[in-house]
């Protein structure tokens, strides 16, 4: 039985006093040993966060990092110092780094790489547009993503990642995938998985879904056979949190 991940992207909200504040509110309501809780924030709220995290289960992830080990990249975070740090995940090529970013599957896979080297845990996004889908070319486009985004990575590496499939249409829009439209796509990750790495690898692997996640879809959502959580924007950032992450109580 996979484990449930049930991580929050809190993507560019809260200073570190409210970042303070937010956990305070949240962390004994969402502290839980019967899944993996994350609490993605931005890199100035990594400290604030972990030191109000301590003494619980909740993990806590990065949003982005660069693949360069060290040097002249001004503006940029490494793998290194975000393991000194204390932090566990960093989400990778989410649809927003892509989209406002450049971040491109080349780049998005040199990260999953250096993060794996690093010790860090990878959450590696994929999902399609509105127009993808409508053409039908959905699980060919995600396909590609993963294939791209685990180019060159071993399958031991493999099942320490993530992966967060996340139409691009339902983020932040209020409009969720069913639950029959999440599964289909997450059932296609998980048979290009199996392709890459063979069906015990594909079967240990962690599939979230992502995209208007709130506290009353989370359980149909997530009793979906090859949903294996979920990657949370807005409603990570309130109450309603941790009723997604208590969804099947
Ligand atoms: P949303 O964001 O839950 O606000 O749709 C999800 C995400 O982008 O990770």
């Amino acid at each position: 039985m996979r484990k449930k991940i049930i991580a929050g992207n809190w993507k560019m909200n809260q200073t570190p006093k409210q970042a303070k504040e937010l956990c305070t509110l949240l962390k004994d309501k969402v502290n839980t040993k019967e899944a993996d809780v994350v609490f993605c924030v931005p890199f100035v709220d990594l400290y604030p966060v972990l030191e109000a995290l301590q003494g619980t289960d909740i993990a806590v992830g990065a949003e982005n990092m660069y693949f360069a080990e060290s040097g002249a990249y001004t503006g940029e975070i490494s793998a290194a110092m975000l393991k000194e740090m204390g932090v566990k995940y960093v989400i990778i090529g989410h649809s927003e780094r892509r989209e406002y970013f450049g971040e491109t599957d080349e780049t998005v896979n040199q990260k999953v790489k250096k993060a794996l080297e690093s010790g860090l845990l990878p959450i590696l996004c994929c999902g399609e547009t509105l127009a993808q889908r409508e053409t039908g070319i959905t699980i060919e486009w995600v396909r590609i993503q993963i294939k791209c985004g685990l180019f060159g990575i071993s399958a031991e590496d493999a099942k320490k990642v993530t992966i967060a499939y996340e139409p691009i249409w339902a983020i932040g829009t209020g409009k969720t995938a069913t639950s029959a439209q999440a599964q289909e796509v997450c059932a296609a990750i998980r048979q290009v998985l199996t392709e890459l790495y063979g069906k015990d690898v594909a079967e240990e692997m962690r599939i979230q879904y992502g995209g208007s996640v709130n506290g009353k879809n989370a359980a149909e959502l997530f009793a979906m056979p090859d949903i294996d959580g979920g990657l949370v924007g807005g409603a990570s950032l309130k109450e309603e949190f941790a009723d997604i992450v208590h969804y099947n109580k």
